[in-house]
């Protein structure tokens, strides 16, 4: 929502689709989630507020090199998640919020790495209320200067809370 609100575009783009797609103010179902393509607009945010965990702990079963260098056999090294969605080298204008980016995606390419048990139930999650928010409510912003920072701990808050105030349709 923070990142709808601060690229005005954006949502205008995200209600417009759900408003062609399952009606205005209607709610919006599991089964339209693939019939929203815009709504992946989830999949932005999270490259660039990854929710948790933000450092990933892994542990070295044997001496790798890794770009340059080496990591010993039993050492602990923490995946720093929040960088690696802001590299140059695998994202234009990283720094920027992008929608349309055909390169954001859960899964990665690497199918042998954990992953999240919980991310089928946490995606339908997400798109159901970010639809349902959108497309139930227009949006205006308490305060006008928004602030996009993160705050780290176990998990990625946003510095300031974002005061976004429902306006009925
Ligand atoms: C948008 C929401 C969520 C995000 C961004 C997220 C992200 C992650 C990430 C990055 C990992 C680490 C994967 C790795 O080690 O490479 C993880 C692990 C895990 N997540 Fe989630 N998760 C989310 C929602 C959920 C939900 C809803 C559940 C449970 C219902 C869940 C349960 C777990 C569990 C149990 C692990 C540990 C898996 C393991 O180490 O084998 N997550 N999650």
């Amino acid at each position: 929502m923070a990142e709808l609100l601060h690229n005005p575009e954006a949502l205008l783009k995200a209600k417009l689709e759900l408003e062609q797609t399952v009606g205005k103010c209607n709610p919006n179902e599991e089964s339209d989630i693939t019939r929203l393509p815009y709504l992946q607009v989830v999949k932005e945010t999270l490259r660039l507020h990854p929710a948790a965990p933000s450092l990933l702990p892994r542990k070295a079963t044997k001496d790798v090199e890794i770009a340059g260098f080496t990591v010993p056999k039993g050492a602990q090294v923490f995946v720093n998640v929040w960088a690696i969605g802001r590299v140059e080298s695998t994202w234009d204008n990283p720094h920027t919020f992008i929608p349309e980016r055909s390169n954001a995606d859960f899964k990665g390419q690497n199918f042998e790495r954990r992953i999240c048990p919980g991310l089928p139930l946490a995606i339908r999650m997400l798109h159901l209320m970010l639809g349902s928010l959108i497309n139930s409510f227009d949006w205006k912003l308490d305060n006008h200067n928004m602030d996009m920072e993160d705050k780290f701990g176990l998990t990625v808050q946003k510095a300031q809370p974002l005061h976004a105030v429902p306006v009925a349709i």
